[in-house]
């Protein structure tokens, strides 16, 4: 049985599609087998990021659509041969099709994963209920900023009518000089407003502006430990405020103002 997970915000632009890659990825190499769903067109493409955008035959409207089996749509990325991707190459939007057609796609591929994530697209339309009806869990991803934070807010009180075994939060972009300077709200804020169980923080880290952290940065350190929380190994998050205590740490956060 593979875990259905879906990634959703509310606001577009938090990191919703980078983190289902990058996670994908690490928990991939990690040895877990793992499906990423692009629940729909959005700007930054799932296929795009997984590499597979020059491999699309079909995509998760053909399935649905009763075009071709689900298995055909499949694609291996080539960054690990345990990650593979559904693609939606067309917008899903205005598709009338039921959140329950897609459960029953899912189901018939549930086998052959440990893990199954699905990329939401911004907003709360049909292809955000859909994919919900087709997941157990959720994770909201949330940036340091009010906009977002209230987006959360909104999305959450959403998901807690929906039967989900576990809604977790991952904060996205945070940058710990500014935390420290008080100029952006701490992880600590953000989960006492919200008030659902953290799963991770990732910082802001240039390395992923392209999409997939390949160098080992900052940014792929906290892809692992949240993979890692995911499995139940360890409760740790990633320290966003480390590189800027101590003296290096007060250079740093001068040199970052300069910036
Ligand atoms: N931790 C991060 N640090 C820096 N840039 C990020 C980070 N996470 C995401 N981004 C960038 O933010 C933009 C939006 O990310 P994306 O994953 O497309 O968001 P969403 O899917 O929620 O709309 C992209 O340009 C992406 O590269
Ligand atoms: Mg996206």
């Amino acid at each position: 049985m593979s875990r259905k997970i879906i990634l959703t915000s509310g606001k577009g632009g938090v990191g919703k599609t980078t983190i289902t890659a990058n996670l994908g990825l690490s928990l991939a190499k990690s040895g877990h087998r793992v499906l990423l769903i692009d629940g729909d067109i959005g700007l930054n493409n799932l296929d795009v990021i997984a590499s597979v955008e020059s491999l699309i035959t079909f995509d998760l409207i053909d399935v649905l659509n009763g075009k071709c089996r689900i298995k055909q749509a499949l694609i291996e990325s080539p960054l690990s041969n345990n990650l593979f991707v559904l693609p939606c190459a067309h917008s899903l939007s205005n598709v009338e099709i039921s959140g329950q057609k897609l459960k029953e796609a899912i189901s018939s591929v549930d086998g052959l994963f440990d893990f199954i994530f699905i990329d939401c697209p911004a907003g709360i339309d049909l292809s955000f209920h859909r994919a919900v009806s087709a997941s157990e869990e959720a994770i909201i991803v949330v940036n340091p900023s009010i906009a977002s934070i209230r987006d959360a807010d909104k999305v959450i009180g959403i998901l807690k009518s929906y039967n989900l075994s576990s809604i977790k939060l991952i904060i996205n972009k945070i940058r710990g000089d500014l935390v420290l300077s008080k100029d952006m709200y701490s992880a600590e804020e953000i989960v006492s407003t919200l008030k659902i169980p953290l799963l991770g923080i990732i910082p802001e880290d240039d390395e992923l502006l392209n999409g997939l952290v390949e160098a080992p940065t900052e940014a792929e350190k906290a892809f692992k430990i949240i993979a890692k929380t995911l499995n139940g190994k360890t409760e740790k998050y990633y320290d966003y405020l480390k590189k800027y205590n101590g003296f290096w740490g007060s250079i740093r956060k001068e040199l970052k103002k300069l910036l």
